[in-house]
């Protein structure tokens, strides 16, 4: 692996990957000197807590030696535009920011949320795409303005971890949009879409969406998804559901007016198939996801979280791999 930005950077079978992570999980350490004497840097622009600790920790068990910037905060005010006279508020341009840092680093991760304010500014993925190709070095996406693989990752490896070996059949995944106070990015369910539908095409598992009309995701992540905009209908026999808000990607970034009713919570469960309920985390209690399916053994959010090291470690340890 060359980089990791996307499921298209994957080159071995979905399957094969999962598998290998939950090998993983099962012995830790086995390649620790696989990252000797190497560097990550974990680049935040936005706030984490999971994406940060998890890849901490994948790092540490590889043997890497990590540094962590909160370039929002303890980093210089970065300059992005071209050609401008840096004579405002902006201090250092990502030009040489990036550079150091990747003089600096073997691998570097980086978060970068998207502002929600011009669609082709935010889905030409422009900042992350300028950043990689400053530094030089191989990138991890810990969250970019369209996609967070990580996450998109560690939920194929959950759900395959709770599909268990008797069942002959393909178990259905339904990713569920949910209720939210304020405008979020589509990168969390747009990169759960673009993984999901690759592993129904690998004949892996069964794909659907539910949202509410306006609600629908870019067709470069959904085309060919069955999207339904029933909340009930879509869970009606679902395995799994992945509960997340996003705001709209048709009227970018606005929140549409929602009538229905669009809370998962555990009566609503009744008609699925003992649906398992995934959320990427952090969730609003009884705004995105009822407390009476958090505090229950339908949900799968902590064992979701804790899988984030082993998503994070098998990413790692295939771009090592590929660096010997
Ligand atoms: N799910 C996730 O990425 O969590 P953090 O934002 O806390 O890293």
């Amino acid at each position: 692996m060359k980089q990791f930005f996307s499921v298209q950077d994957v080159q071995v079978p979905l399957s094969e990957l999962v598998i290998e992570a939950l090998k993983l999980k099962q012995d830790p350490f086995q390649f620790h000197e696989l990252g000797k004497f190497r560097t990550i840097g974990l680049i935040f622009l936005n706030p984490s807590l999971r994406t940060r600790m998890s890849t901490q920790k994948a790092a540490a068990n590889l043997g890497l030696n990590c540094m962590v910037l909160n370039m929002d905060k303890d980093g210089w005010a970065l300059e992005t535009r071209e050609g401008v006279i840096m004579d405002g508020t902006t201090v250092e341009h990502m030009r040489e920011a990036a550079a150091v840092m990747g003089s600096y680093c073997d691998i570097l991760g980086l978060r970068s949320f998207p502002k929600l304010k011009n669609r082709e500014e935010d889905y030409s993925e422009e900042f992350y795409k300028k950043f990689a190709s400053y530094a030089g070095v191989p990138m991890v996406n810990l969250e970019s303005a369209t996609r967070h693989p990580l996450q998109s990752l560690t939920d194929l490896i959950t759900i395959q971890e709770n599909w268990t070996k008797n069942h002959t059949r393909k178990p259905k995944v339904v990713l569920a949009w949910a209720p939210h106070i304020k405008a979020l990015p589509q990168a969390v369910p747009n990169s759960f879409a673009e993984w999901m539908r690759e592993a129904d095409q690998q004949g892996l598992i069964e794909f659907s969406i539910a949202n509410p009309a306006g609600y629908d995701l870019s067709p470069e992540f959904t085309a060919g998804v069955p999207v339904v905009h029933d909340l009930d209908q879509a869970i009606a026999g679902a395995d799994f559901i992945s509960v997340k808000n996003w705001s709209s990607f048709e009227d970018y970034g606005a929140m549409p007016s929602v009538e229905e009713n669009w809370l998962l919570d555990s009566a609503r469960l009744k008609s699925t198939n003992q649906a398992k309920v995934l959320h990427c985390l952090p969730v609003r209690r009884d705004l995105e996801l009822a407390s009476n399916i958090l505090d229950s053994e339908d949900s799968l959010v902590i064992q979701e979280a804790s899988n984030r090291v082993w998503a994070a470690q098998v990413v790692l340890k295939h771009l090592l791999e590929d660096m010997r």
